[in-house]
């Protein structure tokens, strides 16, 4: 379901870079201390309502699957055939699992040593194993459940996943005495199953780790390189195949059509994981979940959802209404900190347009006033984070009074669920925590619907437009939860926004015209404390300077200041100047991550 390839793979390394500690920031520091939130998008503003409302932490089973399948008996005709990804630790895992999503078959990623038990209840109809930092030899190689060599699921093994199929299989693996990664030409020697269709000579990204001497029993070469005679095995009777390059990534131009041979032909998994189909399925289970909760209890199955602008939010919330329509209750807390006309977009959208129940809540001179005179960001945050949980806590009251709320929805995304060690989600724990209401026996009033814990971000916005959302909020770049108050540097004053949020419009706007918008992770405007001296005509100025910022990056983790081009950054600048008064002069923020954050508070 996910549109084109929006990733580079990039080359894999196979060395992970250093995860930040859940509930740390990303200089390691406790996240609490002014609520610096990893998260970008609507984490923090959910994790704020869950606070209000003292909501407990989630309860996701681990066999939690799409079309509701497992663990609830026979394959339902919603369940979308699966393909179940080991992770043996390679840095490119989740790259194939959303590969084999972006062929419509639904892929999900499990731990290599995920036992088969486990595996068997998704019903896969393949399986593949990622590649990985090991050797085979190494003390305590990461090694699956030897029931995936049952020959009952076909398997492909990419990399180490290879060299393991290779190794306890009966063949003969040679230890490294180093590894090689880089561009090689493959000779596919045998073009059935895996490489049907496929031309003779192929690029492709090597990884070469141990070397394989002796296929096991059963298994034939079917590609090679100058390095080796087997960077290619098939045994066809047992439906297992091994490639040693990285099929994920687009240094291997044909890698895609590689996974498709395996996946749906030789595999038979129906390409049936599409937008339309996750909308049916995903908004036919939350409506069924809902009332036999509201028949359970006899309640009315009222559902709240908090929107932040963000993108995951906003899709949550519009299946969420699909499914309960006015039963759910959408909470937007318009700080006054959003950029020009978001807040409009919002209410047309989702009021007008989607004809949803939609508390406003017009909270702007509240944090304008909580916010007079304070200059340091960590408590800028502190004081937004605060004054989003009262207004929250004082809405939520007022939605209870007419009703008792039974479920709260949030936007959590696959990746989150993936690494969520403990079952917490995203920003919750550290803000609770902050809260003081970490500690709160489960209230168990409250369930959580997550339409999104099955998504990659990019499967989110294509669902938000299916849904008919508008483009502008769905492929919207990450914003932070305490919006323009930590991109204006000093005191956040209702003149300041305005200087801010017109110099933003005009770099998102001359971004856009330049067709740039999607390749950046983010492109904003920061107002510095800082005023220049300038001439304006006749006349010498003296008004503030405006910092531009525009960066490439996979997550927010690290990043790169983009390289726009001269003519773009001319543009914004000239027009920065003359449209936004008391601005004489603009420049550009050429550091990138680290050491420099991505935001500039
Ligand atoms: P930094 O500035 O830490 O930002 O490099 C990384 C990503 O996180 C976003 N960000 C925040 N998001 N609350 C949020 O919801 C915050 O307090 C916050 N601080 C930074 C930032 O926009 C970038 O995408």
């Amino acid at each position: 379901m996910t549109e084109g390839a929006p990733v580079d793979g990039g080359p894999p390394n196979h060395e992970r870079p250093p995860k930040p500690e859940r509930g740390k920031t990303v200089h390691g520091e406790i996240a609490n201390a002014g609520h610096r939130v990893l998260a970008p998008d609507d984490a923090e503003v959910e994790a704020y309502l869950e606070a209000a409302l003292k909501a407990p932490a989630p309860e996701r089973s681990p066999e939690d699957r799409p079309g509701g399948g497992v663990p609830r008996g026979e394959p339902s005709a919603s369940e979308p055939d699966t393909v179940i990804v080991l992770d043996f630790g390679s840095q490119y895992a989740q790259l194939i699992a959303r590969r084999v999503r972006e062929l419509h078959v639904y892929s999900e990623l499990l731990p290599h040593d995920t036992p088969w038990a486990e595996i068997e209840r998704r019903r896969p109809k393949a399986i593949i194993l990622s590649g990985g930092p090991s050797s085979v030899y190494d003390e305590g190689a990461p090694r699956p459940d030897p029931a995936i060599w049952s020959g009952r699921v076909p398997v492909l093994g990419i990399c180490y996943g290879l060299q393991l199929m290779a190794h306890e299989l009966g063949g003969e693996v040679i230890p490294a005495t180093r590894r090689e990664y880089g561009p090689a030409t493959v000779t596919i020697t045998n073009e059935d199953g895996l490489f049907h269709g496929i031309d003779r000579e192929q690029p492709v990204w090597m990884s070469h780790g141990d070397s394989i001497v002796r296929p096991p029993e059963g298994f034939t070469a079917t590609a090679q390189t100058e390095s080796t005679p087997f960077a290619g095995l098939a045994d066809p009777v047992r439906r297992m195949f091994g490639i040693q390059f990285h099929p994920e990534v687009v240094h291997t131009p044909r890698g895609r059509e590689i996974l498709r041979n395996f996946v749906v032909e030789i595999a038979g998994a129906r390409p049936t994981w599409t937008a339309a189909n996750f909308i049916d399925s995903t908004v036919a289970e939350i409506r069924s979940r809902v009332d036999a909760h509201a028949r359970a209890t006899g309640s009315d199955g009222l559902v709240i959802c908090a929107l932040s602008g963000g993108v995951d939010s906003a899709v949550a919330a519009a299946l969420v209404h699909r499914a309960v329509g006015d039963r759910l209750t959408c909470i937007y807390v318009d700080h006054g900190l959003m950029r020009k006309r978001e807040s409009e977009l919002l209410r047309t959208t989702f009021e007008q347009n989607l004809g949803m129940r939609l508390v406003m809540v017009d909270a702007r001179e509240r944090f304008l006033a909580r916010l007079a005179g304070v200059a340091d960001p960590e408590q800028k945050r502190k004081i937004i984070g605060d004054e989003f949980i009262r207004v929250f806590e004082e809405e939520a009251a007022k939605i209870s009074a007419s009703g008792r709320i039974d479920f709260l929805t949030q936007g959590t995304l696959y990746p989150d669920v993936i690494e969520s060690a403990t079952s917490e989600t995203k920003a919750a724990q550290k803000i609770k925590t902050h809260h003081n209401v970490g500690g709160l026996p489960a209230d168990l009033r409250f369930r959580l619907i997550e339409p999104l814990r099955y998504l990659f971000k990019d499967e989110v916005r294509t669902v938000g437009l299916e849904l008919g959302l508008p483009e502008a909020m769905v492929m919207r770049q990450p914003f932070p939860g305490p919006g323009l108050a930590i991109r204006i540097i000093g005191e956040v004053t209702a003149e300041r926004l305005d200087t801010l949020r017109e110099a933003d419009w005009i770099v998102i706007d001359e971004i856009k015209a330049a067709g740039l918008y999607r390749s950046l992770w983010q492109s904003f405007a920061i107002l510095t404390p800082v005023r220049s001296v300038g001439v304006m005509g006749d006349g010498r100025t003296y008004a503030n300077v405006v910092a531009v910022r525009a960066v490439t990056s996979e997550d927010g983790m690290t990043a790169d200041w983009a390289k726009l081009p001269y003519d773009v950054l001319g543009r914004i600048s000239s027009r920065i100047v003359n449209e936004v008064p008391g601005v004489n002069r603009v420049v550009y923020d050429i550091s990138s991550k680290p050491p420099a954050t991505i935001e500039w508070e």
